[in-house]
Parts: C-alpha cells; sequence; structure tokens
C-alpha cells in the first residue's frame, strides 16, 4: 500500500473527472490517494510525504495551466526522487491523424521541456467538448477559432465539434493506473 498524490488543474471539469476515476482505481488496489486541485485548494501536502505523484493538466490555446507548472518547478527535486507521472488532458488526442496526434505530444513535449521535469510515465488523453458551458465570450472565440481552423483541424482528424461529447477512453486510464500500481 502506497501515498499517492494526484495534483491537477481543469478548465472545464474533464480532467478534475478523469482524477476522481483514477483516485477511485487506486483507492480500490489498496493505495491512500490525495487529491490536490491547483487552482483552489489553498494548503499543497508535502510532495515529499507521498510514496507517488502523478500530475494531471488540460491543454487550452496550446498550453497546459500556469499552476501545474508552477507546482511542478516549485517541487521538481522531490518529483524527481520519487516515481511520477504526467497526464495530458486535450482534444488533439481525439484526433485520427498522425499529424494531430503528432500535436498533442507536441503540447506535452513543450510543457515537459518548459518546466525542466522527465515523470517515469507520460499519457495522453481525450478530455470532451462541453460547449453548452462555455459563457457567451468563450462561445465567440470558439465559433471564431472554428472559422479560422476547422481546415486544418480536419486534415489532423478531429472531431465534429457540434454538440456537448465526452472523447475520454476510460478504458485507457484503467490501463494507465493499473501499469502506474505495478510499478510502486
Ligand atoms: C477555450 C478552449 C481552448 C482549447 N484549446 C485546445 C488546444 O489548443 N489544444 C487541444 O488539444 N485542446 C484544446 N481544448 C480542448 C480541451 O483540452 C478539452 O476540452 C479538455 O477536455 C479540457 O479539460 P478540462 O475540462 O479539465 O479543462 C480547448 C478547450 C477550450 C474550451
Amino acid at each position: 500500500m502506497s501515498n499517492i498524490m494526484i495534483a491537477y488543474a481543469t478548465g472545464e471539469g474533464q480532467t478534475a473527472k478523469i482524477c476522481g476515476a483514477l483516485a477511485q482505481q487506486l483507492e480500490t488496489a489498496g493505495h491512500n490517494v490525495t487529491l490536490l486541485d491547483l487552482e483552489s485548494d489553498n494548503t499543497a501536502p508535502v510532495v515529499g510525504s507521498f510514496d507517488a505523484v502523478i500530475v494531471a493538466a488540460s491543454v487550452h490555446a496550446g498550453k497546459h495551466q500556469k499552476s501545474v507548472a508552477h507546482f511542478v518547478t516549485d517541487n521538481r527535486e522531490a518529483l524527481r526522487a520519487r516515481l511520477t507521472a504526467f497526464l495530458s488532458v486535450s482534444l488533439a488526442a481525439t484526433a485520427t491523424e498522425e499529424s494531430g496526434r503528432n500535436r498533442a505530444n507536441e503540447q506535452v513535449n513543450a510543457f515537459l521541456e518548459q518546466v525542466d521535469w522527465q515523470p517515469d510515465m507520460i499519457e495522453t488523453l481525450a478530455g470532451a467538448f462541453r460547449y453548452s458551458e462555455f459563457s457567451g465570450f468563450r462561445r465567440w472565440i470558439f465559433n471564431l477559432s472554428q472559422k479560422l481552423f476547422r481546415k486544418e483541424l480536419d486534415k489532423q482528424g478531429w472531431p465534429e465539434l457540434t454538440a456537448d461529447q465526452e472523447f475520454t477512453d476510460w478504458e485507457q486510464l484503467r490501463r494507465f493506473g493499473n501499469e502506474f500500481s505495478s510499478r510502486l
């Protein structure tokens, strides 16, 4: 039985949902799991008191959350000393063409280079599209971006984004959880 921290940031809630499911799976496997929302939890437990850490973030406009970058850089040495994984949630990860999937990996590589961290495991997971929850401003930005980039997104094999949809492959997440657990 190990003590595991899952530190994450989420924009529209999909990464929070993914981390909640992962926490449940790891707890069922007999581990103690602490979930830390880096955008809203004021007091962060010390990374050094955990056996392993999973860091999760989602992509908006090509970037993962700043709060996650700060968490990694502030705790880099402690992260390097234990089992770690980085989980990236995006829509590029839904792409059916290699160029689209490469984009998802590029987003991850840029983040890891920026924070100078090489986790033991890296997982790129498809997120969700929740248009009904967008504010008026976000809808405007989204509609504009579709007009500008839809042709390119089609080339990369992105799905149609016309209605709310969850793309997360829960079986992929379960395999990731099993692999992480087996390394402890
Ligand atoms: C304003 C906005 C910008 C986004 N930009 C990107 C992007 O540049 N690349 C990408 O792969 N996905 C992008 N996405 C998709 C999100 O990564 C996806 O919806 C994910 O599920 C969000 O997870 P969260 O709810 O935990 O924040 C964007 C979503 C929104 C709402």
